[in-house]
């Protein structure tokens, strides 16, 4: 089976890239399963029920959040209603919503698991990711585990694939917004990419109008972020093909489309 995962959708851009992508690859690959990080799909931060129901009609099977899970606040009317939706599991037990899922395809158990890295995240309170994915692969019967490990650090990251080598089918980072050039068959067997990298605009700074970005670090401007809205628009994101019989992972294939 083919799954794909989209990295963060950022705005208007991303979600045109993503709806333009998606029916070209459902065309062309068999696509079985979709995962998308729907972080910043609404105006480049959180997800509105308008965007969360246009995922679903898709055919999306899994979003998940991060950093700014809440950040639009609209995502308090849906997220606990929501099968759908994963924020990360190392948050407070007291946020709303869930921490993973567990989906079945064709008889197959999917779960899919969100954590959230401890470098230069800014989080005191969030619970140690190494400690809670462990905790969580005690406690969860699937077939099947992908893991999406939203965080900073390149190093918290590689060694975060390592740690669960074999344990989780899919191991993939997001957060940066810039996609990594080591996707690959870890030594245990687990696919593995440090970034999937963005869906959205291709010159801005990782999503954001660049000049209010710039300024930022030229002026110590404190204008609030804008989603660019102009150029070229990147598609960045992984299918990883798995065994249905044995649910080994056969491959994974980064998709990078710049148009
Ligand atoms: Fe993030
Ligand atoms: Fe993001």
């Amino acid at each position: 089976m083919k799954i794909l995962i989209v990295g963060d959708i950022f705005s208007k851009m991303g979600r045109e890239s993503f709806e333009r992508n998606l029916k070209k690859l459902k065309r062309e690959e068999n696509i079985n399963f979709i995962i998308v990080n729907g972080e910043n799909t609404s105006h480049g931060k959180g997800l509105n029920e308008k965007h969360y129901k246009w995922f679903m009609e898709l055919g999306v099977n899994v979003i998940t959040m991060g950093n700014h899970t809440y950040s639009n606040r609209n995502i308090y009317n849906f997220i606990d209603d929501s099968k759908s939706i994963v924020r990360p599991a190392n948050f407070s037990q007291d946020l709303p919503g869930v921490g993973y899922t567990t989906k079945n395809y064709n008889g197959i158990k999917i779960t899919v698991m969100q954590f959230i890295g401890k470098v230069f995240m800014n989080n005191p309170n969030d619970e140690d990711p190494f400690e809670k994915t462990q905790e969580l692969l005690d406690s969860i019967d699937s077939n099947i585990f992908i893991c999406d490990f939203h965080a900073e650090a390149t190093s918290e990251k590689v060694a975060f694939g390592h740690c669960f080598d074999g344990k989780i089918q899919i191991i993939y980072g997001t957060h940066t917004h810039v996609q990594t050039n080591d996707a690959r068959i870890l030594p245990k067997g687990s696919a593995y990419i440090t970034d999937v990298g963005m869906t959205g605009a291709m010159d801005g700074v990782i999503g954001v109008q660049k000049n209010i970005i710039i300024d930022r670090y030229l002026k110590k401007s404190t204008n609030a972020f804008e989603p660019e809205d102009k150029g070229k628009a990147q598609f960045c994101a992984i299918i990883v093909e798995i065994d249905e019989k044995t649910f080994k992972c056969q491959n994974i294939k980064v998709l990078n489309i710049i148009e």
